[in-house]
């Protein structure tokens, strides 16, 4: 990391003195102007100090030029006030000569005073440009974390899109397969089981049996069937989001006995895969949600569609969301990763998520934007 070039400002940042040029002319001139207005206030004193601390008003004038303009503008006026001292108000005025010991001893000690004031000053200045360089070097690597942690976010980001894309073609896969080798077979072997069957009807007791069997290998389709839709429902494909959720619902209901109430209109139009997958998995979310927490006895989905968005409404009649749980939820993200994974969705989307949740329930929304590419014709 490059030292920053730090632009040495002695005044205190927004102070009176920053709207001054920082030139070191203008230094030189504001020194000058100093050693003037302290001469001026010595001369209206004039009458009431005569040549009693001559050099009285020029200390304030040293300790500005110090303070402000540095060690040289602060010399400058150091000499001027000298000068300036020495010719009006020490006496014999109008001479720049010494009348005795006394006076060399006081213009000594002058010196002395101003030497001192300039050498704090100065420390002072360098102490403070030091600090300002070490402010400028924290803030550098600051900034420099921030960008860091900026990039780390936004590969979390991006790997958590990924996942839930795996995530998405995983369960497609399973799906598909589950239906392809192990139905097709399950099917096979009912098929035979049924011939058998027929041909040894004669023996009740085995008939019997077997009869068992062909029922239970019907309820084994049936149910990897039911496992192998629920994984990605083929309806979401080829009959769209309106026919897939009431499909799914319906079996939840059942599952669940929590009684839904699904609103959604006939003509729900098609969208895109993305889209569509990303509503059904968000009501799922929801839904087994409220079985797994909320104790509540219905539910309502409702889905409305206008010009620019899709609105999803999720609401129970549970216990809702303790506020504890809410927070670990805003802050840690903490416990589970459904309601993560739904605010991931929808954002990859452009999309967004509200939850509101009291004492009377929990009201999930989902909104996202149709874009021409998200919407195609209804099937
Ligand atoms: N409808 C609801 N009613 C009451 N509490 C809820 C509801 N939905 C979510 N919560 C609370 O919010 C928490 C976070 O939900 P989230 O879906 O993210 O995680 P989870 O369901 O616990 O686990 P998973 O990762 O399997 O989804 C839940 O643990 C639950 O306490
Ligand atoms: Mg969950």
């Amino acid at each position: 990391m490059g030292r920053p070039k730090s632009k040495v400002m002695m005044v205190p940042q927004g102070s009176f003195f920053q709207r001054f040029p920082q030139t070191p002319a203008a230094k030189v001139l504001l020194s000058i102007l100093a050693a003037v207005i302290a001469f001026l206030v010595r001369w209206l004193l004039n009458p009431a100090l005569g040549s009693y601390v001559p050099y009285i008003t020029f200390f304030p004038a040293i300790a500005f030029s110090a303070w402000y303009c540095g060690v040289v503008p602060a010399l400058l006026t150091t000499v001027l006030a000298l000068l300036a001292a020495q010719y009006w108000f020490v006496s014999p005025v109008h001479s720049l000569r010494l009348a005795g010991p006394e006076q060399l001893a006081a213009l000594l000690v002058f010196l002395l005073v101003s030497g001192i004031i300039i050498a704090i000053s100065e420390l002072h200045r360098r102490r403070e440009r030091d600090l300002r360089v070490a402010r400028g070097e924290l803030e550098l690597q600051v900034e420099q974390r921030t960008v860091e942690l900026n990039a780390a976010n936004q590969s979390l980001r991006d790997l958590t899109s990924r996942l839930l894309q795996l995530q998405d073609d995983e369960r497609r896969r399973i799906a598909r397969e589950l239906h392809d080798s192990v139905g097709q077979m399950l099917v096979a072997l009912n098929m035979n089981l049924s011939a058998l069957g027929g041909d040894i009807e004669r023996l009740a007791k085995t008939a019997n049996t077997v009869k068992d069997s062909t029922s239970l290998v019907e309820s084994l389709t049936s149910e990897i069937r039911t496992i192998s839709h629920l994984l990605h429902p083929p309806l979401l494909d080829e009959a769209g989001l309106a026919s897939a959720l009431r499909w799914y619902v319906d079996g939840f209901a059942e599952r669940s006995k929590i009684k839904v109430d699904l609103d959604i209109a006939a003509d729900f139009g098609r969208f895109s895969r993305e889209l569509e997958t990303a509503i059904f998995r968000v009501v799922q979310e929801c839904l087994t949600n409220i079985h797994r927490h909320s104790d509540s006895p219905s539910a309502k989905i409702r889905l409305t569609c206008s010009a620019n968005d899709i609105r999803v409404e999720v609401k129970d009649r549970g216990i809702g969301i303790a506020p504890a749980k809410k927070m670990a939820m805003e802050t840690t993200g903490i416990p589970g990763v459904g309601v993560r994974g739904m605010h991931e969705r929808l954002r990859q989307l452009g999309g967004n998520l509200d939850i509101n949740s009291d004492g009377n329930g929990t009201c999930v929304v989902a909104r996202l934007p149709i874009s021409s590419s998200t919407s195609t014709a209804a099937a």
